[in-house]
């Protein structure tokens, strides 16, 4: 197939644009061509490139238009952020293309409540990017239902592997603590630990989208959980590491107000994110639909991102 897709450079894109290139098809990646892929692989010498800058050409109200005209049979999204964005590209791309895949986020869920927490549950999101996440899904599921847009969004967890930091056990990105953890000394968790927090190996979000591409006419119209097969606990994921780093765990429970007096505001604001939402999200619909399996457990990922933080000197 001819597949273009937008943001095929980043954590998600270094996996899928090569998987993609891999499974034969033949890859557009549109792009700012500001970065390079987080890893190398002989697929970014066959792929065409498109530099363009999203922000500017939506401004221009020429993106949708320069997408069209490449006439893919499959558009993958990775970089959408604002439902009129959505709108501006599903309306250039209407009747021009077999499935446009759009990239949301487990942020569409609001607190955890019922867990895990299934696709089916009612959206309550907070916070900006949350909200504005699941106003693009809203839209482009009644889009499907409305006028048949062909499409299907798929809502990666904590996006972890080698090359860049994940969410930590106190639910922030600060490489310290894992250097804490590797050294056995103290690190402060906020309340009883029993937060949790949902990654994902951005490798096991590369199959999903092509699986989602593969069963199509399964896949149209609906959004799936990209996630790990398990949640963790904060306390139990600083347990877990320590025991990786052949420490002892010296975790030290504090209330949140005085907890998130230790850290910088920047990682307090992070760590709130992350424990109001304490993710819990199920993928048994990607299963049974798509045939979707994790090959990495939460802690499995976040270690070989942490081997790659320690190979290059980032934790200490
Ligand atoms: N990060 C997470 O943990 C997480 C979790 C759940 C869901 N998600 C979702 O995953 C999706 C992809 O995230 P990601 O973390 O893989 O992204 P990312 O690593 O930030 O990569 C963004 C990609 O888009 C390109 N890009 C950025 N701004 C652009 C612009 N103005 N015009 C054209 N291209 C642009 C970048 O290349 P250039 O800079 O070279 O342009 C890069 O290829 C997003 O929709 C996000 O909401 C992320």
């Amino acid at each position: 197939m001819k597949i273009a897709i937008i943001g095929g450079t980043g954590h998600i894109g270094s996996y899928l644009t090569p998987l993609l290139v891999e499974a034969g098809h033949e890859v557009t990646c549109i792009s700012r061509n500001q970065r390079k892929p987080y890893r190398e692989h002989a697929a970014w010498g066959v792929v065409t490139y498109l530099t363009l800058d999203r922000v500017a050409e939506e401004q221009s109200g020429t993106f949708g238009e320069r997408i069209a005209r490449l006439e893919a049979e499959a558009l993958i999204d990775l970089t959408c952020f604002y439902p009129q964005s959505a709108e501006h590209l599903a309306n250039a791309l209407r009747g021009r293309v077999g499935h446009l895949l759009h990239c949301g986020t487990i942020w569409v869920h609001g607190p955890s409540a019922v867990v895990p927490t299934t696709e089916e549950q009612p959206r309550q999101p907070f916070g900006d990017y949350g909200i504005r996440k699941a106003a693009i899904e809203r839209w482009l599921l009644a889009q499907w239902k409305e006028t048949g847009l062909p499409v299907t969004i798929l809502h990666p967890g904590h996006l972890v592997g080698p090359g860049w930091a994940p969410i930590n056990p106190q639910g922030n990105f600060n490489p310290e603590v894992f250097a804490a953890l590797r050294r056995g000394m103290e690190v402060r968790i906020p309340h009883f630990g029993m937060e949790t927090v949902h990654h994902v190996h951005a490798e096991d979000v590369a199959q999903a989208f092509l699986l989602a591409l593969k069963h199509r006419n399964i896949a149209l119209g609906e959004s799936f959980h990209v996630v790990s097969a398990a949640a963790i606990t904060l306390r139990g994921y600083a347990e877990q590491m320590a025991a990786w780093f052949q420490q002892p765990a010296r975790l030290r429970f504090v209330p949140w107000d005085e907890w998130k007096l230790g850290v910088s505001a920047r990682d307090a604001a992070v760590t709130e994110d992350h424990i109001r939402h304490s993710p819990h999200c199920s993928i048994q619909k990607a299963r049974s639909l798509l045939g979707y399996e994790s090959r990495y457990t939460s802690l499995q990922a976040v270690q070989e991102s942490v081997g790659w933080l320690m190979k290059n000197g980032i934790i200490s």
